[in-house]
């Protein structure tokens, strides 16, 4: 039992609370900062499906060097490892690309509330697809999830169908990342940093072939020249900070998924948002409604309240699905 292990290797409740501090404030400083190169180059250099797959790149190769240097142990792994890493990496591919093709297109704040919504959808997924069903109160404490992020949409002054769907998709993808990946981590040796690495050389390899069919090297070329016309070499600056922060964010978010609840991970993923959302409207002067700000409050809150009530019913010795704890 992983809490019995971790109860004897930490030397106190409080140092462990320190650790996990230090994770959580790790992983939202870093995601924050990728948010914001992100939207700095696609608002530059608006080619979602190449920065998507770079990002993937660059962190498959600083995991190879520092495989190679022994800066890392690497993993070992054998072909069944890979068998099952493959769900989880096409979810993984298609989650990440869907929410840069979203950021591409609205603000990241707009991506982001979508996002907060996620929770809902692991249970959709699991009552719609799975047949698994859950106490009544389960549901209705998606409802304000679900109205928060439908005000917040109605209400978005820069509204856009593809990246409202873009960040939907996204959740879905992301949900269905969740379930294979806590079956593909069971049991496995593998650490969440070296599994996280493993899972962005699949996923580039399955996300490279697209990219070049969506958009390809002319465009890649072309939109390049622009975009340094009008805002110099910064823009491969811009470029590597999205893509090493972007590893770096994911790496310590599976690291710290080791040692911690999926619930008290989702609870972190929520909050990670508000300092993404706070922090995009400030840096981006993103324009922002009264009513707009409610629906995002409401949306976020309701994820709180969700995380709480499936808290209380994961006391109750009924028979309630592992998905649904992953999903949030
Ligand atoms: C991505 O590009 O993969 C998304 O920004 C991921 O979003 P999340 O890690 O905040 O769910």
């Amino acid at each position: 039992d992983r809490s019995e292990v971790e109860a004897t290797n930490t030397p106190s409740e409080a140092a462990k609370k320190v650790k996990i501090g230090i994770y959580f404030a790790t992983w939202w400083a870093l995601n924050v900062v990728f948010n914001i190169y992100n939207k700095k180059v696609l608002n530059a250099y608006p080619y979602p499906w190449l920065t998507s797959t770079l990002s993937l790149a660059c962190g498959s190769l600083m995991m190879l060097i520092s495989w190679a240097t022994g800066i890392a142990e690497a993993p070992k792994t054998d072909p069944e490892f890979w068998k099952t890493l493959f769900p989880v990496a096409v979810a993984h591919t298609i989650g990440h690309v869907a929410a840069t093709v979203s950021m591409s297109k609205v603000a990241v704040s707009f991506t982001h509330i979508i996002k907060s919504g996620e929770p809902a959808f692991s249970v959709l997924v699991s009552r719609f697809l799975l047949g698994e069903t859950f106490p009544v109160p389960v549901y209705l404490s998606l409802l304000p999830i679900i109205g928060g992020c439908a005000l917040a949409a109605v209400t978005e002054l820069n509204f856009n169908m593809t990246g409202f769907m873009g960040a939907m998709i996204s959740n879905l993808a992301f949900v269905f990342r969740n379930i294979f990946s806590k079956k593909g981590m069971k049991g496995k040796s593998v650490s969440g940093m070296n599994y996280y690495a493993c899972l962005s050389i699949l996923s580039l390899a399955i996300l490279t072939p697209f990219a070049i069919a969506v958009e390809g090297p002319q465009m890649w070329i072309a939109g390049w020249q622009t975009a340094v016309s009008q805002i110099g070499n910064q823009l491969i600056w811009w470029v590597a900070a999205q893509s090493v922060f972007y590893h770096l964010y994911n790496q310590v978010s599976y690291m710290s998924l080791d040692e911690i609840s999926p619930l008290t991970f989702s609870i972190g993923n929520t909050m990670k948002r508000i300092s993404v959302i706070v922090s995009s409207i400030i840096i981006f002067h993103t324009p922002v409604q009264p009513v707009n700000a409610l629906g995002a409050a409401i949306a976020i809150l309701g994820t709180f309240l969700y995380s709480q009530r499936v808290k209380l019913v994961m006391n109750v010795p009924c028979v309630l699905s592992s998905n649904l704890m992953d999903g949030i």
